[in-house]
């Protein structure tokens, strides 16, 4: 699990990111010296919030596993992987012809590099300094995910990087050194390590505690390491260095780098695993937010925080302006077609206990839920309180409201109405008996499994809504957060479709994830196109369909915890079983096989094609609702899960200016790239 030192939040949420940067724009208090953070250990249920991996790395068994970790359905051989920190650091401050300052870094971290089946060990890890997110196609083997045969040894590679290889190459000394590389694998300095007595990848289990110091001022690089029996280090650092290296950093690395780590495998193979980290950074002056750009591209923290940046100055103060142009939201309020209802605060209050943490229900992006009872009628109701501050709240309340209060169908969950006042923003929903889905079908073996005809009209009621939302409405919407924890059930377990605290009409100006809020949802639930548009649009609820379709019929989260054999995606998993032709294997064990066959088979398999890589290629809502009425086939679905490739045909950069955008595979996040040979 990952902590962050100040002042980068490890899991920022767009409210405290903002907090965070509106007190560190407008206090001049507290300078901060050092960026950073540090992982103890690694945690895939919240480290994905902060690290990117890339090509088939994966979090898994409390490490990062930089190339597979997994015998049986994974290949091994010629690999290569990346996995860096989200959040980018400015490096070097000035001019790019004559910086006037190096930023310093100081970093440890303990690694384990294991032959397979002690085999011989190949090829090696990489501490990088990276310019941006990407993985070069074809750095397996030799490459150690650095760079390829077309790009190593090019300047614009802008990559630093320590290595440490076990496989001896025509270039390199042996097969057991470190080395220092810039842009290229052609190491500018090595040293071997049988002279130290160190073996990177014996049979036997070892770790190696690892040290890198640069000191912007001397231009210098320092590398120290031991070994050590236990993950655990409990050797203090050695007193000189294992290599020395002069390097002005600057001259290499872009002005806003990653922090992380290459691996690669070749024709043979071995573990590459990295199982604590620890990083500082010297703070450079904020100058131009340079680095506000590049974050777009990084992933969703990252993106959140660039945004944040960027836009709680400027908006802020423009909100504030407007604001004070109309301090009067009732008017607004009041002018909506067929608005509902309006409450008093004081029975609101009194309904939930005085928003008792007991009646809590649950939390969203932008508020908390919670139950009450409105005595007077002796009705049940759901209330939810908008969290954030109040310029802020007031936009998207009314965003909710103008969407909600138009909004009427049988699976979404209805609204009675709202309140303001106190500076309080409420909306009262109706109350769902039975709570959300997740609650359902995670459940733990004491309560009641979900039997399998509640499950299928789950799924067709979630459809259902969201044709309604994406073609039926007048106003096309998107959901743009669907997951079980915001499927409600009422008391005939029908699905209904609840938190539309992040749907915003489509109107050309708000479709966009790169809003204030930087991309919502949650990962497994985001379309991989969403990591590089940065944008919601229909295909990519449909791609969070995909992953509520699944989990529904599986049993599972869409991604790990419970490991699917080796798969860190639910649908990873699924894809597999596909292909071997026993996809019905998926079907959550605790139904006890007490299911209908040919549901279950139409459900995975729409599963799988509303989570296909390529968004063109996800069936549209008509066919959906379609297919799960039984009256048309499903659509055939193949065997391989094609690979994610940016850009991909169709979804063009918005930028206009395409430099630097390489295609890439993201099959770590989507499934690894199987249209390299299997064995
Ligand atoms: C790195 O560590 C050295 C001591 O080994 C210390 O003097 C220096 O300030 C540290 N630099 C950063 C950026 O943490
Ligand atoms: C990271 O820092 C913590 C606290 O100083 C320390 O206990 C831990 O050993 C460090 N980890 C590594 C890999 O150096
Ligand atoms: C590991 O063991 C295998 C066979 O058991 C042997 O071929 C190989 O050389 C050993 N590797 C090392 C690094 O000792
Ligand atoms: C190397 O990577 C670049 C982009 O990262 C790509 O354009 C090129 O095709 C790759 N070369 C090989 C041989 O894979
Ligand atoms: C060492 O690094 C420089 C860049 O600083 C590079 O131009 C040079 O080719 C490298 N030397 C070797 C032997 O790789
Ligand atoms: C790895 O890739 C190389 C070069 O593309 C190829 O010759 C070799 O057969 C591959 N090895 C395996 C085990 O796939």
């Amino acid at each position: 699990m990952g902590r962050a030192l100040a002042p980068l939040p490890a899991n920022p949420t767009s409210l405290s990111l903002l907090l965070l940067l509106l007190l560190h724009l407008f206090s001049p208090l507290q300078p901060v010296e050092a960026l950073g953070f540090q992982f103890g250990t690694f945690n895939p249920s919240t480290d994905y919030d902060t690290l990117a991996p890339i090509g088939p790395a994966v979090i898994n068994k409390n490490a990062l596993q930089v190339t597979p970790d997994s015998i049986g359905n994974v290949i091994l051989t010629n690999q290569s992987g990346r996995i860096l920190y989200k959040q980018g650091f400015k490096l070097w401050d000035g001019p790019p012809e004559a910086p006037t300052k190096v930023a310093s870094f100081n970093t440890s971290f303990v690694i384990n590099i294991s032959p397979i089946k002690n085999g011989t060990p190949g090829e090696g890890l990489a501490f990088i300094v990276a310019p941006d997110p990407n993985l070069p196609a074809g750095s397996f083997g030799g490459y150690l995910g650095l760079t390829n045969a077309t790009t190593d040894g090019h300047a614009s590679n802008h990559l630093l990087a320590v290595e440490f290889d076990t496989f001896k190459q025509d270039y390199d000394p042996d097969a057991n050194h470190i080395g220092l590389d810039i842009n290229s694998v052609e190491s500018n300095q090595t040293v071997p390590l049988a002279d130290h007595g160190f073996d990177l990848a014996p049979n036997h289990t070892v770790f190696f505690h690892v040290w890198i110091e640069y000191d912007g001022g001397r231009e210098l690089l320092e590398v120290y390491m031991i070994d050590e029996d236990e993950s655990t280090p409990t050797k203090p650092k050695p007193a000189s260095p294992i290599m020395t290296a002069n390097l002005d950093m600057s001259k290499v690395v872009n002005q806003n780098s990653y922090f992380g780590f290459a691996a690669s495998t070749g024709d043979n193979a071995e573990l590459n695993c990295v199982l604590s980290w620890n990083m500082t950074v010297e703070e450079l002056p904020k100058g131009t937010p340079a680095g506000l750009v590049i974050g777009l591209a990084v992933g969703i923290p990252a993106a959140a925080l660039a945004l944040a940046g960027a836009a709680a100055l400027g908006v802020w103060a423009w909100r504030r302006r407007a604001a004070a142009r109309d301090p009067n939201i009732l008017g607004t309020l009041k002018c909506l077609p067929g608005m509902p209802r309006e409450f008093k605060f004081r029975d609101l209050k009194r309904a939930t206990g005085n928003f008792d943490e007991g009646n809590k229900l649950g939390q969203g992006g932008f508020g908390v839920v919670y139950k009450g009872v409105l005595t007077a009628e002796s009705r049940r109701v759901a209330v939810k309180k908008f969290s954030r501050d109040e310029l802020k709240s007031k936009d998207d309340f009314l965003a909710e409201l103008t969407i909600i209060s138009r909004l009427r169908h049988r699976h979404l969950v209805p609204l009675l109405g709202w309140c303001h006042q106190n500076g309080m923003l409420l909306l009262v929903y109706e109350y769902m008996p039975k709570g959300s889905l997740d609650g359902h079908i995670f459940c733990g073996p004491e309560r009641q499994r979900l039997e399998w005809s509640h499950r299928y009209k789950i799924v067709a009621g979630v459809a259902s809504a969201l044709h309604y939302l994406h073609d039926e409405f007048d106003q096309k919407v998107l959901h743009r957060d669907l997951k079980a924890s915001n499927i409600m059930l009422d008391s005939n377990f029908n699905a209904r479709l609840g938190d539309f605290g992040l749907a915003r009409a489509i109107d050309d100006e708000k479709n966009s994830y790169a809003e204030l809020e930087g991309v919502p949802g949650t990962i497994g639930y985001i379309a991989p196109e969403c990591f590089h548009t940065g944008k919601a649009t229909r295909e990519s609820d449909i791609f969070g369909f995909g992953a509520v379709i699944l989990e529904v019929v599986c049993g599972q989260r869409p991604w790990t915890r419970a490991e699917f054999d080796g798969f860190q995606f639910l649908a990873d998993w699924v894809w597999s079983l596909h292909r071997d032709g026993r996809i019905l294997a998926a079907v959550d064990g605790r139904l006890g096989g007490d299911y209908a066959v040919e549901e279950a088979r139409r459900l995975l398999l729409l599963g799988l094609a509303c989570s296909h890589p390529i968004a063109a290629e996800r069936p549209k809502t008509p066919a959906i609702v379609q297919i799960l009425s039984g009256s048309v086939e499903v659509p055939r679905v193949p065997p391989f899960r094609p690979a994610f490739v940016w850009p991909s045909a169709g979804l063009l950069n918005e930028e206009g200016d395409t430099t630097d955008v390489t295609p890439m595979t993201s099959s770590s996040l989507f499934g690894p790239d199987w249209t390299s040979d299997i064995r």
